[in-house]
């Protein structure tokens, strides 16, 4: 960690303040030729999950963000960054008062969060009502981009409709005409089902059963019985993070594995590899990342990150470092000067990211339009395949920006 940081946890996690009180005093005890004015740090309150299913998740993105500031000296458009950070469990039941702890008490600039589409849903509603500049480094929530679209609210990561769109082709061209599909039951579970149903019917084919279970359980054995009695040409699903290893797991144990081939949006198989390697070999998914894409800033990003954190890359760590990229970006656009709002918002939206992923832009409506991958689990890696759509753009159903 950069030692100029000051990390503040809060509020299940411990305190660690660094005295502000004490470093004016010591700045009050210099002889006045060493003083130098230096702006105001940056308060950025990330509001991530680091317990539960999505943890490692969390990691990802405080892994990769902190890379994007780290590589511009700690710095963003001239100013340091004073973290806030708060483990929000995943839970959207306490989504307000962890935002609201960021907002008014620590009156953070910034919110940076969140993974899970229910806690992201709460943090936008707060961010809307006070203006908070919001970016969203995961979370696929259709309705933040959609009618709560707003212009202090930005997503660099992917809407829910985004990368299973493609995935109805990709079956299709499979030949597969009759699908299972089945997820967590919450915003990103319901949504990526419907945006898989409407891909994959436009090619003529059938979504047979929606199948589903509460988010975080992982209680698979009676749905997968139920498709062992269905017999689908294939199946469709959205998980992630711990729950989707133990799903992997399970589809194999339950014998499926070689009897009905198994798809997904790429979160099934990003960051898990290592647990699940063997049951996931050959797995087909669709995201807007892989593991081997032929781009030099990816292999520099890849071995970059390797190296920091002794951990490999995944999705999740290319979206915190591109949020971190959008932040610095948009903050030397405007010379640091954070209270220019307009001028911040206006170099964000139409602004083009040189991102491990490929280069993206940002929508109008703050969402990025960006290339969809079909990738293949080999060993340990999701491979590059193909460009399963080139320059996808969300929909951006009922966006009505401000
Ligand atoms: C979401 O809740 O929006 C979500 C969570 C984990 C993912 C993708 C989407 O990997």
């Amino acid at each position: 960690m950069n030692p100029i940081d000051t990390q503040h946890t809060t509020p299940s996690g411990r305190r660690n303040f660094i005295s502000r009180t004490a470093g004016a005093a010591a700045a009050i005890a210099l002889p006045a030729p060493f003083v130098h004015a230096q702006p105001a740090k940056l308060k950025v309150g990330m509001m991530l999950p680091a317990t539960g299913t999505f943890a490692s998740l969390g990691t990802a993105i405080t892994n990769g963000f902190r890379m994007a500031v780290a590589e511009r000296g700690g710095k963003v458009g001239g100013r340091e960054i004073e973290y806030f950070t708060i483990d929000d469990e995943s839970n959207p039941a306490k989504a307000p008062e962890n935002t609201n702890r960021l907002v008014q008490r620590d009156k953070v600039d910034v919110l940076v969060g969140s993974v899970h589409s229910g806690v992201a849903l709460g943090m936008a509603k707060i961010a809307r009502e006070t203006g908070t500049l919001m970016l969203i480094p995961n979370a696929g929530a259709d309705d933040i981009t959609g009618p709560m679209c707003a212009s202090n609210i930005f997503r660099t990561s992917f809407s829910n409709w985004q990368p299973v769109h493609p995935l109805g082709k990709v079956m299709a061209e499979r030949g597969h005409k009759t699908v299972v599909w089945i997820s967590w039951k919450y915003a990103a579970g319901d949504e990526s089902a419907r945006s898989f149903k409407e891909g994959f019917e436009k090619t003529g084919g059938k979504v047979v059963k929606e199948l589903g279970l509460p988010f975080p359980n992982v209680e698979f054995q009676p749905l997968l019985a139920e498709i062992a009695s269905i017999k689908p040409d294939a199946v469709a699903c959205f998980f992630a993070g711990a729950g989707a290893a133990k799903f992997i797991a399970d589809y194999a144990a339950a014998g499926l594995k070689d009897k009905i081939p198994l798809y997904g949006s790429g979160f099934i198989t990003d960051g898990i590899l290592q647990a699940v390697q063997p049951q996931a070999q050959g797995l087909l998914t669709t995201l807007h990342y892989a593991d081997s894409l032929p781009l030099a800033r990816d292999k520099e990003f890849r071995t970059k990150y390797a190296t920091q954190y002794k951990l490999q890359p995944d999705v999740y760590a290319v979206q915190g470092y591109d949020t971190g990229l959008v932040l610095a970006q948009a903050m030397e656009s405007v010379k640091g000067d954070f209270g220019n709002k307009q001028a911040l918002a206006r170099a964000m939206e139409g602004m083009k990211v040189d991102s491990p992923r490929g280069t993206w832009t940002m929508s109008k409506q703050h969402n990025p339009i960006q290339d969809i991958y079909l990738r293949r689990v080999e060993g340990e890696q999701n491979k590059y395949v193909s460009v399963a759509w080139k320059a996808l753009a969300d929909p951006a159903r009922g966006c009505r920006m401000a």
